[in-house]
């Protein structure tokens, strides 16, 4: 049995698609909070690693398990802390209990012992937590990812539909490396193997180095739409995005994203090929999902 935590997520959903095609028998570890349409025969479990509800009845004769749960925004009781770091100690620890011989874990490029940056920060305890519990483990830190229900370049396409001037948080220089979600669903897959980069941590991208503002131009050809471009500086931006999260449920950019952008989110773009073999696709060639 192979436990997918965050199984009914954008990447989750693909992971246990992948896993009962091949054959393998799935649980999805999730709290329901999304409708989550899984493939037949995959075992949903409800459970929330904040409070350890399920936990136990997820990981029953659980051989591997795939870790995908997270959040990019904090809520309510669904802090960094809690989610990313507690959540992947318990799971850890609940892993060591049923005896799972491979522990796959999805971070994120970045994760830093770092506080300024509580995301990053939260993976870099949650990694340090499976790297030190004695399982056989794989961490893979991708950048990020794109595919048909993703959010960020949903959110791109978003902002070219509808503004003639589209607004571009600082000067759109960050870099990213956008890596499509069935190229990290193989890299998950590979790493299952028991003997597959034991106690590796990986860093995954796509084929190229992209800044914001190109990516927003692929986006922008893509749906045949022609945009000029404001930029905001983010001294203007910052208390936006303080507004945004007092007022909206899911903002669309918080102040810790716009803390990130000072970062590149990038590795080597020969990366997958060189831990996977695999040439991944490019952004611009993979958005018919935008279109529809
Ligand atoms: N998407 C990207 O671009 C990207 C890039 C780099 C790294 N990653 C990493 O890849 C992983 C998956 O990302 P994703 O984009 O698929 O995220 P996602 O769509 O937001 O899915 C998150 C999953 O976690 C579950 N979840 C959230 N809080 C939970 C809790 N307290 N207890 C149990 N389950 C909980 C959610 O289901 P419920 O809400 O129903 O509980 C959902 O199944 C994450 O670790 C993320 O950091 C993603």
């Amino acid at each position: 049995m192979i436990l997918v935590t965050g199984g009914s997520g954008f990447i989750g959903r693909r992971v246990t698609s992948r896993l009962t095609e091949d054959g393998n028998s799935v649980r999805v570890l999730a709290r329901g909070q999304r409708r989550a349409d899984q493939p037949s025969g995959v075992e949903v479990v409800r459970g929330d690693v904040v409070s350890a509800e399920g936990l136990s009845e997820a990981m029953s004769e659980v051989e591997k398990v795939v870790h995908l749960v997270a959040i990019i925004r904090e809520s309510g009781s669904q802090t960094f802390e809690a989610v990313i770091r507690q959540g992947t100690e318990r799971l850890v620890e609940a892993a060591k209990v049923a005896g799972v011989r491979k522990f796959v874990y999805v971070s994120a490029i970045g994760a830093q012992d770092n506080p300024y940056y509580p995301y990053l920060h939260a993976k870099w305890a949650a990694e340090r937590a499976v790297a030190l519990s004695g399982l056989k483990y794989t961490i893979l830190r991708p950048s990020i990812i794109f595919g048909e229900g993703d959010e960020f370049i949903n959110a791109l396409a978003g902002l070219v539909r509808h503004n003639p001037v589209v607004p571009v948080a600082g000067d759109g220089k960050a870099k990213f490396q956008p890596l499509w979600v069935e190229d990290l669903v193989t890299c998950i897959v590979a790493c299952l193997d028991e003997d597959a980069h034991g106690g590796q941590t990986l860093e995954v991208g796509g084929p190229e180095h992209l800044t914001y503002e190109e990516m927003l131009d692929i986006v922008t050809e893509a749906l045949g739409k022609s945009r000029l471009k404001a930029h905001v500086p983010l001294a203007v931006m910052r208390p936006l995005a303080q507004m945004m999260e007092w007022v909206l449920p899911k903002p669309p950019v918080t102040r810790d994203q716009l803390k990130m952008l000072a970062l590149d989110n990038i590795t080597e773009t020969d990366s997958m090929m060189l831990s996977f073999g695999v040439q991944p696709r490019s952004l611009a060639d993979s958005l018919d999902y935008i279109k529809r």
